[in-house]
């Protein structure tokens, strides 16, 4: 039997989060320059993204760029913001006949002009999409995105709108990036790397992290459908006892 058909659909994780990492290792291995990874990365996006469609998950977010990448070598940093603007364009056509309403995290200010752009564009055409959120992490930092939140709240207080008493973690929580989306409760990384990298640090406080070996360009639709499986087997507790929750 396959993952997919072993899937109980009544226990579906609602938001998934990625770390697709090992693009540039799957180019070096190839002998080819990492951006060939990174092109590869993107065939992998496109059978997860519709994998996790069809199979009814609510919220899929994928870590594309961090705010630490911008450190990266230019000639990488320029190859991966032209590879989101062609992608975004060529992409549209199928965000929309799969239903997929796109969404963006991150310092997105910082992007180049042309990328901010498409994605606006992207964005704006499949607003009215009703099925998976498709988020993309860009010039995305965890940090930044707790200390952004702290700066609304503080703003609000200066100007008497707010009273300190009156934050707790659930309006902390709306003045995130994610804010009205409800928290991952699945964290997969590729590569083999054990570590969050500044990743959804406030959100993943409850999430089941897996980890698997494969390269991003070698994960597809059926490593997901295997890692909601490995979820699936879990016993999420929340702090309480295995009798409390059963
Ligand atoms: C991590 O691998 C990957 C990235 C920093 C870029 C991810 C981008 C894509 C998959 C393509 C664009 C995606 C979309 C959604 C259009 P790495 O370069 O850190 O690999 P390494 O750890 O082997 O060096």
């Amino acid at each position: 039997m396959s993952y997919k058909d072993q899937i109980d659909l009544l226990k579906l994780p609602r938001h998934i989060a990625v770390i697709m990492d090992g693009n540039g290792r799957w180019a070096k291995g190839k002998g080819k320059l990492r951006v060939f990874g990174h092109h590869n990365g993107v065939l992998s996006v496109r059978d997860v993204v519709e994998g996790a469609g069809e199979l009814g998950i609510e919220y899929l977010t994928l870590y594309t760029f961090s705010a630490e990448n911008w450190s990266r070598p230019k000639f990488e940093v320029i190859a991966i913001m032209e590879l989101l603007i062609s992608t975004l364009n060529k992409e549209i056509a199928k965000l929309m006949k799969n239903n997929v309403r796109l969404n963006a995290i991150g310092d997105l200010n910082m992007l180049p002009d042309k990328c901010h752009k498409e994605l606006d564009n992207a964005i704006s055409k499949t607003a009215a999409n009703t099925g998976l959120v498709l988020t993309l992490a860009l010039s995305y930092s965890s940090r930044g995105e707790i200390v952004q939140a702290a700066k609304k709240l503080a703003a609000k207080v200066q100007s008497g709108e707010l009273q300190p008493a009156d934050i707790d973690e659930k309006m902390f929580e709306d003045n995130l990036y994610t804010g009205g989306m409800p928290n991952p409760e699945l964290l997969i990384r590729t590569s083999g790397e054990y570590r969050i990298s500044n990743y959804l640090l406030w959100q993943i406080a409850y999430a089941e992290l897996y980890f698997t070996a494969k390269l991003w360009p070698d994960f597809r639709r059926e490593d997901l459908y295997e890692a909601i499986l490995d979820f699936q087997k879990r016993e999420r507790r929340f702090g309480m006892t295995s009798e409390q929750v059963n």
